[in-house]
């Protein structure tokens, strides 16, 4: 049995807490599961209420933070990106103490890290960065549940990244892995790599827990022997539609498909933090169809859909986390896991 409080705490980046609160949170995530699959009540936080701010759009972040407060007995109000004053009648700061008088906690997906940092710092109650250009951080919990549920470990794990390598999804996979001890590999066009500054700082953490930071522009070099292949959106929410052109010419080479996911080890899975274009079944992958002739973008509609892909698995485990963020950082009592 082991215990890490985490009572009224933010959960802004994962640069913030410590491996050990890391893993905790796996596991209360993975104890929750359990429960939820048993028809176990686990309504830890009863009465609780809770704000959630979206200044971008969403599925599974949304659903999760909603089913998850459901689950544990609270309540949660959504604020959709039009329907709120905050940042055009109303500052950060003012609104983060209006909101932390009515809510035990509020979340927060937007534009840059600096805004949820500033919600946290003028709120009482606590803060979760539901995505932020820079950041997202719930969503590596959910990769790393996901990549235990497959290997039965994290440390050691080989995680190999291909693409857009300088924003969120990328970046807050290199600070996990250095974090948990795992080798992270980003692939992609020179000119998408992450902040020095933030390599540098995740090559130092990864040099206390055993793990490892590489960057590379090729994608056989960066798919060779990996465990784990993971990919995002060529183009990030916020980002302008004629981002797709430039993007397109520079990110065809690193798109997974089978060629890539052979030259990994014989157990390895393909990850996505989802949406993914792999097929023309959306407005967007139509469009990008009728207009440059690709019918399936940063991975193959194969590769998506083959028994190596754990999509779903890891889009199911954003609500088990997020009710793990939850629980930790608004029950009154510490959960032993
Ligand atoms: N992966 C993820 O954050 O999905 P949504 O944008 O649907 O919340
Ligand atoms: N990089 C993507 C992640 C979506 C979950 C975006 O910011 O749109």
């Amino acid at each position: 049995m082991s215990s890490v409080d985490l009572r009224g705490r933010d959960f802004l980046k994962l640069l913030d807490l410590s491996t050990e609160e890391i893993l905790y949170l796996v596991d209360l995530a993975a104890k929750l599961k359990g429960a939820k699959k048993d028809h176990v009540p686990h309504r830890y936080c009863e009465g609780r209420n809770i704000a959630l701010i979206f200044e971008k759009t969403s599925t599974r972040t949304r659903c999760a933070f909603e089913v998850a407060a459901h689950d544990l007995g609270m309540d949660a109000t959504y604020l959709d990106p039009a329907a709120s004053q905050i940042g055009k009648k109303e500052s950060i700061a003012d609104t983060a103490r209006v909101l932390a008088g009515m809510f035990d906690g509020i979340e927060y997906r937007g534009y840059g890290q600096e805004i949820v940092e500033e919600l946290a710092e003028y709120s009482r109650v606590p803060v979760w960065n539901g995505l932020t250009n820079e950041f997202h951080p719930t969503q590596m919990l959910a990769d790393l549940l996901t990549i235990r549920e497959c290997f039965g470990r994290i440390e050691g794990i080989r995680l190999s990244y291909f693409g857009d390598a300088r924003y969120n999804t990328a970046d807050s996979l290199m600070v996990m892995g250095a974090k948990t001890g795992m080798h992270i590999t980003l692939c992609g066009p020179a000119s998408y790599m992450p902040d020095p500054a933030l390599v540098q700082t995740c090559r130092q953490i990864a040099a206390q827990t055993g793990g490892s930071i590489t960057l590379t522009t090729d994608p056989r070099e960066g798919a060779a022997g990996a465990d784990v292949l993971y990919t995002d959106v060529w183009v990030s929410m916020g980002e302008p539609m004629q981002a797709w052109e430039e993007r397109i010419g520079e990110m065809k080479d690193y798109q997974v498909r089978r060629e890539l996911m052979e030259l990994a080890a014989p157990e390895a899975v393909f990850m996505h933090c989802l949406p993914a274009f792999h097929d023309q079944g959306t407005g967007i992958g139509r469009e990008i169809f009728e207009k440059f002739g690709l019918s399936e973008l940063e991975v193959t509609d194969e590769v998506f859909e083959s028994p190596q892909s754990v999509v779903f698995q890891e889009a199911e485990n954003r609500m088990h986390t997020i009710k793990a963020v939850l629980a930790a950082t608004l029950c009154t009592e510490v959960i032993e896991v």
